[in-house]
């Protein structure tokens, strides 16, 4: 504790992103990074922005890699806002959209940045639990808030929340902004970019951090009524006029208008997830529905962290979260390629010895 911390610093309680070993030849399944790199567009984009125009500051406004994100949902560029990272979007979202008079509602097992961003603007909030299937309920929602926000799928479930209750709730829920955290979205889901030129009130946030393989560049963005985007830049242009660097924006135009191999990939990882599910079932794990590029199973007979540590003296690494919740048994297991997904099966089996 410093004598020199604002009262605000004194307060925080950061979030703690899952670990980045600095060590080689680890199966690193703890992240939800794409198994597979970027697209060889996007390699080609960044390699061609290496130039003597790095002295120049970027686009401040990202125009292109807007108009490339509006071309691929079919909407308009003033629907579009980017930042360096989903949760640079999301910072800016809780700043912006959701800090009001009344608590906003999230559900108490869920993408634990949302409590952290609270703290930081100072909302309130309220945890809405999870049923006992762990899934969302949106009736549970249908009261006063200052706003609502949620991932889909659900993270770390893995969960999905279908499209006609999302649309449901916005119909129960005019007068406060319902964020959709959708950075998992292509593994699965139905994607509510579809409502967002019926429902003022809905931001729909992406990320190219998972299914686009890129979150060693940061970019996110989000979509929604041109006068949500318009608060969120005027956030935006309060902080920092360049979150989005030259490589960012190029490589992202370059990612968003490659639609072959973002296919190609996505579809890998979900038919490896499936496999990935069977095995793990059959060895007696119970495993969530997944819609994401992560799993999350219970064993009935092992303990989490015993099983987490287990897997890391053979080099894998998995996320468990130690918080003494109703999810403390379960593990969250990023899809990696095929040979990492069978390294981690076979792994299981010989803790399991099954
Ligand atoms: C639900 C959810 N939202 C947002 C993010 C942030 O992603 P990024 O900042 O890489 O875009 C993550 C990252 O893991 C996430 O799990």
């Amino acid at each position: 504790m410093s004598r020199y911390w604002s009262k605000l610093v004194h307060s925080l309680t950061p979030y703690v992103p899952g670990e980045q070993p600095k060590i080689n030849n680890l199966i690193k399944l703890n992240t939800n990074e794409n198994p597979y790199g970027p697209s060889p567009k996007v390699i080609a984009a960044l390699q061609k922005e290496a130039t003597d125009n790095l002295r120049l500051y970027p686009d401040p406004n990202s125009d292109a890699l807007k108009q490339a994100i509006a071309e691929y949902h079919g909407l308009s560029s003033n629907q579009v806002f980017v930042g360096n990272g989903s949760d640079e979007v999301l910072a800016h979202v809780f700043n912006a959209l959701l800090k009001h008079e009344k608590p906003i509602l999230f559900p108490d097992i869920t993408y634990s940045f949302y409590p952290v961003y609270c703290g930081l603007y100072e909302i309130a909030f309220e945890t809405i639990p999870l049923n006992d299937a762990f899934e969302i309920k949106v009736e549970d929602y249908f009261k006063a808030n200052g706003g609502i926000i949620f991932p889909n799928p659900n993270a770390p479930t893995g969960r999905l929340l279908a499209l006609s209750e999302i649309e449901r709730l916005l119909q129960h829920n005019s007068q406060s902004v319902v964020v959709v955290d959708e950075a998992y979205v292509d593994f699965g889901g139905e994607s509510a970019v579809a409502l967002v030129n019926r429902y003022p009130q809905l931001l729909v946030t992406h990320t190219l951090s998972k299914a686009r393989s890129l979150a060693g560049l940061r970019v996110g963005y989000a979509v929604g009524h041109p006068d949500l985007i318009d608060a969120l830049h005027r956030v935006k242009d309060s902080f920092n006029s360049y979150p989005l660097d030259r490589f960012a924006q190029a490589g992202a135009i370059a990612a968003m208008q490659d639609k072959a191999y973002f296919e190609e990939t996505r579809q890998h990882v979900i038919k490896t997830r499936d496999t990935v599910v069977e095995s793990l079932t059959s060895m007696g794990f119970e495993v969530l529905p997944s819609g994401a590029n992560f799993i999350f199973a219970r064993h009935p007979h092992h303990d989490a962290e015993a099983l987490a540590s287990s897997l890391r003296e053979r080099k894998i690494i998995i996320r468990h979260f130690k918080k003494p919740t109703r999810v403390a048994q379960f593990l969250r297991i990023t899809i990696g390629t095929d040979n990492e997904c069978q390294a981690l099966v076979d792994s299981l089996k010989s803790i399991l010895k099954v």
